[in-house]
């Protein structure tokens, strides 16, 4: 018996998490990268003090009823958690705790990155050039759509909102934002708020999501409020793919209504709806918004922060249940 909690780890996370993770805990790990369904997490979880899962791994109100008594705490690697039922947590007595700030900038990275590759039509290019298909420049090739100077919708204007807004204004953007209530002036860095999505909408070129998913969200991005946007607008989705509901999107990118996306995110991931991989007019990557090594390290640390913090009978910094 090591005297230290046990600790199972439902993905293989990178190696200085790993071997911190081995060094604190006696730790359960997954080498193979197998992703553990329900009957496994209770399974694996006998004895085990806490669980560090991934947005991968869906903690259901039954499941959450169903783990180990002895687990007391869930570390997720990610900033979201629609992936656990809080309330069910709560009830149950059951810590969460999450991984906000360290994905914050790489994240709004990506954002300008499928924001950027969809208006500028980046994924036609490059298949033009890997399909040896480029009979050279002329003046009309690719036009894509104008960046600088163009409105920037965000819904969302939390923390990565914020990051994408500052990186925007780099780009010459003007922001508006959409979040329930409004910020403080030294939030909101002159963006202009809108008390209304729909009233945001009509009044942006570009459409950011950077909400967290939530009932409220679900399928917020429909047909009705496509046809909100301008003519010709680009979305973009780095937060979660069950905001947007994919077939009002594939519509509006088909008809030529909107057009670009850059997604980052999907519905049912990764089973993302057919209808992205043939659409010339999105650009596409599968869920990289924090796929750095000093990132994913970062969100390792603090989910190993927050569970010392509650081994040590404190509070874990992140807790959100
Ligand atoms: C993670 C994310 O990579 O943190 C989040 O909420 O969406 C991603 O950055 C993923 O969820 C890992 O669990």
């Amino acid at each position: 018996m090591s005297g230290k909690p046990a600790l199972l780890v439902t993905r293989k996370l990178p190696q200085a998490v790993l071997q911190r993770a081995a060094r604190d805990y006696e730790a359960r790990l997954n080498p193979e990268d197998r992703l553990y369904a329900p009957d496994e997490i209770v399974e694996r979880s006998q004895g085990c003090d806490a669980i560090l899962c991934c947005s991968s791994e869906t903690f259901t109100a039954e499941l959450v009823a169903r783990l180990p008594a002895s687990v007391r705490a869930v570390a997720t690697f990610s900033v979201g958690t629609e992936h656990i039922d809080l309330e069910a947590a709560r009830k149950r007595g059951l810590v969460v705790a999450n991984t906000p700030e360290v994905l914050t900038d790489c994240t709004a990275d990506v954002t300008m990155l499928v924001l950027l590759g969809a208006a500028r039509r980046a994924y036609e290019g490059q298949r033009m050039l890997r399909e040896n298909k480029w009979t050279g420049w002329t003046p009309t090739q690719l036009l894509g759509v104008h960046v600088s100077g163009k409105r920037l919708g965000i819904l969302g204007l939390g923390r990565i909102g914020r990051a994408v807004a500052k990186r925007a204004r780099g780009f010459g953007m003007q922001i508006h934002y959409h979040n329930r209530s409004r910020l403080a002036p030294d939030l909101e860095q002159g963006a202009l708020y809108h008390a209304e999505a729909e009233d945001m909408l009509a009044a942006c070129d570009f459409l950011s999501i950077n909400c967290p998913a939530t009932p409220r969200t679900h399928h917020f991005i429909n047909e009705a409020r496509i046809a909100r946007l301008p003519e010709r607008a680009v979305v973009v989705n780095t937060a979660r793919g069950s905001i947007v509901e994919d077939e009002a999107l594939i519509a509006a990118l088909r008809s030529g209504r909107l057009a670009a996306a850059g997604l980052d995110v999907f519905e049912g991931e990764p089973n993302i709806h057919p209808g992205y991989r043939t659409l010339p007019n999105v650009f596409i990557l599968p869920h990289m918004g924090s796929a750095t090594l000093e990132t994913r390290d970062a969100m390792g640390f603090k989910c190993l922060d927050n569970l010392d913090a509650l081994f040590a009978g404190r509070e874990p910094p992140d807790r959100v249940a």
